[in-house]
């Protein structure tokens, strides 16, 4: 049987690992791991791969960026010319990004059944691409694998049949678990003191508009004269914080600016934080099962268990907000967080046994 799996930014990483290995162990399988080559910084993608122990790339498609047209169109030709020189049984896409879409567009039109790793999630808001690149793709997809149950809802209110859905857990997980101990041994950055809270941001809303970007200066301002605050700062925001002159004023307010980290320094900064603000998806995951509340710089999610469990609340871009909402996430009990269901470390493996069973039985159409 042979699978492709399929990454191409950043978050696609540590969500395709444990499905890779997984797979892998089966001596059913034959895989290929294409990377499109989304994100290509050294930082962005392969101090992924090497972190991560995933294999060198099979294939590579260097797309690069570029408009959302243009990099969608990209991968979707490149995707479709690798399936028909390669044909695939199945095809593997993770999560949310534009070459998720792309190569499950490519691979369905040509009959290839897609699986969808991290299907179901919704954050409502369709003016962020990746609530697009979702639908689309469970849409498409042959296997929705789930990793929480308002995934499972959302799929059945949109008419996905029941013997496509799957829950089966959260990969990013099996990877957080399998690397914790790694990322607890990898040094602080230098100068960081004991008590201290991480801040990413990349999310369009939040960094493309020079007055949103500048009002959640300012609250990360007020927020660190109680918790020295650091920052790994994506491309994206790098680009606009030069562009809109932002750098020296985020310097002058004492933010420690670091380069995107690799996947364990991360992960090692996150868990030894008192606190994270965010408007990444993942991370609002990642910190609750390190059970390091989180403060969700965005007016959605598309990860509600996160809330549920107590880990995370939603505070927009609205600087009033971050501060309460700081303060609040730091007075809670860490403790009290609870992990969701099945985020046990064995979501690849119940993947790998799903693709398995559903090739075996043969017409999926
Ligand atoms: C993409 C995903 C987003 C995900 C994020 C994680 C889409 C629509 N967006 O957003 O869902 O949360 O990745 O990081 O797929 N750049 C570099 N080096 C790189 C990659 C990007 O400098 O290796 C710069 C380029 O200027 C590029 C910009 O970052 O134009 C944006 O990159 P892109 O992949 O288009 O979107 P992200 O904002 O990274």
């Amino acid at each position: 049987m042979r699978v492709t799996v399929v990454v191409g930014a950043r978050p696609n990483f540590m969500k395709a690992a444990p499905v890779l290995r997984a797979l892998d162990q089966r001596p059913a399988f034959h895989t290929t791991l294409v990377h499109t080559g989304q994100h290509y910084d050294e930082n962005m993608s392969a101090a992924f791969l090497r972190d991560l122990d995933l294999r060198a790339p099979d294939v590579c498609f260097e797309v690069g960026s570029g408009s959302h047209a243009r990099q969608t169109a990209e991968v979707l030709t490149r995707s479709e010319q690798f399936l028909e020189q390669n044909p695939q049984d199945l095809v593997v896409v993770c999560g949310d990004v534009n070459s998720t879409l792309a190569a499950a567009l490519a691979a369905v039109k040509l009959k290839v059944p897609v699986a969808h790793v991290e299907a179901g999630l919704r954050s409502g808001d369709r003016r962020m691409p990746e609530e697009i690149n979702r639908r689309v793709t469970d849409s498409v997809a042959a296997l929705c694998f789930v990793t929480e149950p308002a995934g499972v809802a959302h799929l059945q209110e949109e008419g996905v049949e029941p013997r496509r859905i799957k829950f089966v857990g959260n990969t990013m997980i099996d990877t957080l678990l399998h690397s914790r101990d790694r990322a607890l041994a990898r040094p602080l950055p230098e100068g960081l003191p004991p008590r201290f809270g991480v801040v990413t941001l990349h999310r369009p809303s939040n960094v493309d508009d020079r007055g949103v970007l500048a009002g959640i200066l300012g609250a990360l301002e007020s927020v660190q004269r109680s918790l020295p605050l650091c920052w790994p700062v994506h491309p994206r925001t790098r680009k606009r914080l030069a562009e809109f002159g932002l750098e020296e004023e985020a310097l002058a307010l004492g933010l420690r600016l670091l380069p995107p980290a690799g996947y364990l320094d991360f992960l090692g900064l996150v868990a030894r934080a008192s606190l994270v603000l965010t408007d990444s998806g993942g991370i609002q995951e990642e910190a609750l099962v390190l059970r390091v509340p989180v403060v969700t710089l965005r007016d959605s999610t598309e990860r509600p268990s996160t809330i549920d469990c107590g880990g995370n609340v939603l505070a927009g871009a609205n600087p009033a907000s971050i501060r309460t909402a700081a303060a609040s996430m730091l007075a809670r009990d860490p403790g009290t967080f609870q992990v969701p269901e099945l985020w046990d470390g064995q979501a690849g493996q119940r993947i790998a046994e799903a693709v398995q069973a559903f090739l075996q039985q043969g017409a999926w159409l």
